[in-house]
């Protein structure tokens, strides 16, 4: 590739706007901005907690006395801060305190006496200081404590030795050779299932629901992974999962959950729901543990259960913990890929001749095949696209930590107990890190070997950074790409959108229905 004269230059400027109702997702209390292509509903950011009482240690740590600065706060209302903003518009807050404050904002929100106060951080380099000291910046905030409590601890959650010790048993099953030699034919299988599942629709001139569709396909793909043969079993559950994510998600976004104990018809299902989920997990464990056969070809699963710690060959997983690590693979490999892949899809329509030169790429490397895992390295227009897809539509799109004690950042005191979230959406739409942000543009990402796109190493982190940065990276980056080579050589994708619509949750989610309407590529 790099013939430039075949590529679209870019989608039309998007402007910087005010926020407008959107009326199809009036009663979901969801805004459109025009600024971000988005739809924006309310956060969990109501449910953290910061204290602003200095600590003992702060009179004696050198690093506070040096400083002590207050971090500048957005401005917004003066009894209520910025709690109507950030309601009505999550990520366009932190866009707007990212613009007018800079990488490190305080955003306070409630009246006094209930006051929230968050540091929102939009500098590569802040966040590369944040995320790589995981013993100073800990995974304790009011989210990550949900997720503790419903799915266990697991390598999301966990923190310190715990979570060295699952890391070791975990990392050499996520290799990128293993992934490659193991799992792509499932990708494969998948995405060719998928398309011909899309032919029928393509004949008939129906279109399909993107985001659906996106989730059943990385249901089944992580779901053969982690299950193999006996995915038909776990298939079912798997659906149930949605109600599960559904159910967490409900508690996340409320500014008052219910206490868990309360027994309302929602806590009751959700408590059902897992029960469920964790049952079948159980018991293919239980299975898995009690089977003298070796089967030929081993699932994930064959191999969580066989894992021995490197370093001390007695210690391996307990039955539960085996569990909570497919329960947390199962929510952490869905959602993200499905949304990346349903974003990232609709990009493609939304941008034709974008469109075009992948597709002309794709079969000029691959001739109507499926792709090897080599291969799917060397469509470099189509692993460009997909970044700046990333780029725009960040899956995962914050990461939220608390700090133990007194921390200077920035050249500013964060007092101790103060949720610090790292904005991947701040920083991957800053002005300040990447030209014209808000502009789709695949070109952003050829760039010499050894420069980073944005400047920083850190300008783009999709998937995190530093140790705990995503441990399943190699599986969505092999699967998506995967995707897109089945369907661009099967047909023409369009959509009667105009933007892509997404919401802020714990993820980014899509906000509406996202029709795409296929074309079979032969009669074009
Ligand atoms: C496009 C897809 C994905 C995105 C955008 C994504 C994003 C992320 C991010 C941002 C983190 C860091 C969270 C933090 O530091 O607070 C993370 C961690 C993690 N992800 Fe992913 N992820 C994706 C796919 C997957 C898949 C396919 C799996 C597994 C099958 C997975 C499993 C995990 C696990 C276990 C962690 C915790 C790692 C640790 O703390 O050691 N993710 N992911």
């Amino acid at each position: 590739m790099g013939d430039s004269s075949r590529i679209e230059p870019r989608n039309e400027p998007l402007k910087r706007g005010h926020g407008v109702h959107f009326p199809d997702t009036k009663d979901r209390g969801i805004t459109y901005m025009p600024a971000q292509n988005l739809h924006v509903a309310t956060l969990p950011w109501h449910r953290g907690r910061s204290t602003s009482i200095m600590s003992p240690s702060s009179l004696i740590d050198v690093r506070t006395a040096v400083a002590g600065q207050r971090v500048p706060r957005l401005g917004g209302s003066r009894l209520l801060g910025s709690v109507r903003e950030l309601r009505r518009d999550y990520l366009g807050t932190i866009s707007r305190a990212a613009d007018e404050i800079g990488g490190l904002a305080r955003i306070s929100a409630g009246p006094p006496g209930w006051r929230v106060t968050f540091y929102s951080v939009s500098s590569p380099e802040l966040a590369a200081e944040i995320l790589g000291q995981p013993d100073r910046f800990r995974k304790n905030g009011p989210g990550y404590r949900e997720l503790r409590r419903e799915l266990g601890e697991n390598l999301l959650t966990s923190e310190d030795e715990s979570w060295h010790r699952q890391r070791r048993f975990l990392a050499p099953i996520f290799t990128r050779r293993r992934i490659a030699g193991d799992y792509i034919h499932i990708m494969i299988e998948e995405a060719e299932r998928l398309v011909e599942r899309w032919q029928a629709a393509a004949t008939e001139g129906r279109s399909v629901d993107l985001y659906p569709e996106m989730v059943e396909i990385t249901s089944r793909v992580i779901g053969r992974i982690l299950f193999g043969a006996d995915v038909a079993r776990a298939i079912p559950q798997l659906t149930r999962f949605r109600i599960v994510n559904e159910e967490l998600l409900r508690r996340f976004v409320s500014a008052h959950p219910t206490p868990r104990w309360l027994p309302t018809p929602h806590n009751r299902r959700l408590t059902y729901e897992l029960a469920q989920v964790r049952h079948i997990v159980d018991e293919i464990i239980t299975e898995r543990q009690s089977e003298r056969v070796k089967r030929p070809t081993a699932d994930m699963l064959d191999l969580l259960v066989a894992a021995r710690d490197a370093e001390n060959a007695s210690d391996r997983l307990t039955d539960t913990e085996v569990a909570n690590q497919v329960l947390l693979f199962l929510i952490a490999g869905r959602e993200t890929t499905a949304v990346t892949l349903a974003c990232t899809l609709l990009q493609l329509a939304l941008a034709p001749q974008w469109q075009t030169t992948l597709r002309e790429e794709i079969i000029e490397q691959l001739h109507g095949r499926m792709p090897s895992a080599e291969e799917v390295h060397q469509l470099e227009w189509t692993d460009r696209f997909l970044r700046e897809s990333m780029r725009l539509y960040p899956a995962a799109h914050g990461m939220n930590r608390s700090t133990r004690e007194d921390e200077i950042l920035g050249g500013y005191n964060i007092p101790a107990g103060s949720w610090v979230e790292v904005s991947v959406w701040g920083i991957h739409h800053s002005p300040a890190v990447w030209h014209e942000p808000e502009i789709f543009d695949p070109r952003r990402f050829d760039v010499p070997a050894g420069q980073f796109p944005g400047g920083h190493r850190y300008a783009w982190m999709p998937f995190g950074a530093g140790p705990r940065a995503c441990i399943g990276t190699q599986i969505a980056m092999l699967e998506i790409p995967i995707v897109i080579a089945a369907i661009l050589q099967a047909f023409v994708l369009e959509t009667s959108l105009s933007s892509v619509p997404l919401h802020a949750a714990i993820t980014v989610l899509p906000s509406a229905a996202l029709p795409l309407q296929l074309r079979p590529l032969q009669e074009t």
